[in-house]
């Protein structure tokens, strides 16, 4: 496994394996990688030559000062978890090789998918992802780029954005990785408490629950259905659920025919922030 912080080496790598005709798989990460992204890259190692990780913070997505500086960083243990799973090139360029001095992000348009639920609660944050994302591109030249579904919008934003800049990488979406209480694997999983991580899982309990109901009941009853569940749990603040449709991602007053739904959900267990979502058949 080859592991590069500077773009120009791993420019010369990847021109090498471009030059082999060889196909290049990729994962952005933030690394303290868990089980989720080891089951994105096992999913690229089947359908590329070459798999590329890159394990970046990304200042420019945060809008909360406190979560950037208590970002979980596990850089060694995540080394060693990429060997496992066969990762041929690891990019861990420092937040100056990515930005020089100029810490900011570009600014786009995604067709109003930035205002809908993350957008409304995270200033910048799809700037920041969508900046970050197309200088990944453009460094590591990939064929297909691999995203979890958790993070639905981000997915529909990036797709978005590399349609709208015409990029030349196929983006493919991989199903949620669950711990086996339900809970969505993410990376600031590990900073919740003893008693934070033990009522977790009731946020997908509440969406398997509202996937039932979507076939019976109307948007709204389910919505103070929810808001009435999460009153009953004082670990677990919440701060959005939304039904709402996959494609435009804006929120669903009734069930349209032809229509695909989707349930999301954002959750404060203390100051950890989760988010879950669930698709919704009528
Ligand atoms: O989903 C993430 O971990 C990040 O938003 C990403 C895509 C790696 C960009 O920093």
């Amino acid at each position: 496994m080859h592991i590069f912080s500077t773009k120009k080496d791993l420019i010369n790598c990847i021109l090498t394996h471009k030059a082999n005709n060889r196909s290049i798989g990729f994962v952005p990460t933030m690394g303290a990688l868990h089980k989720g992204h080891l089951s994105l890259i096992s999913t690229a190692k089947k359908k590329n030559d070459i798999v590329v990780v890159s394990i970046f913070v990304n200042p420019t997505q945060f809008d909360n000062v406190e979560d950037l500086k208590k970002y979980p960083k596990t850089l060694e243990k995540d080394i060693k978890l990429l060997k496992t799973v066969s990762c041929d090139i690891v990019f861990t360029p420092s937040v100056e090789e990515i930005y020089a001095e100029n810490i900011v992000s570009e600014t786009f348009s995604f067709d109003g998918l930035e205002n809908q639920m993350e957008g409304k609660f995270r200033d910048g944050h799809f700037n920041g992802v969508a900046t970050i994302v197309k200088t990944f591109f453009e460094i590591v030249q990939p064929n297909k780029a691999y995203f979890g579904q958790k993070d639905f919008q981000q997915l529909q934003i990036i797709k978005k954005m590399v349609k709208k800049n015409r990029l030349p990488v196929k983006i493919k979406g991989c199903p949620i990785y669950r711990d086996e209480d339900g809970l969505a694997m993410s990376s600031r999983n590990i900073r919740m408490s003893k008693e934070q991580r033990e009522v977790a899982p009731f946020i997908y309990k509440t969406l398997k629950k509202v996937k039932k109901k979507f076939g019976t009941k109307n948007v709204t009853e389910i919505n103070e259905w929810v808001k009435d569940q999460f009153k009953k749990q004082p670990l677990l603040e919440l701060e959005y659920f939304t039904i709402a449709e996959e494609k435009t991602l804006e929120t669903a007053e009734i069930k349209e025919s032809g229509k695909k739904y989707r349930a999301f959900i954002a959750v404060f267990a203390g100051k950890i922030r989760l988010i879950d979502n669930i698709r919704l058949k009528k």
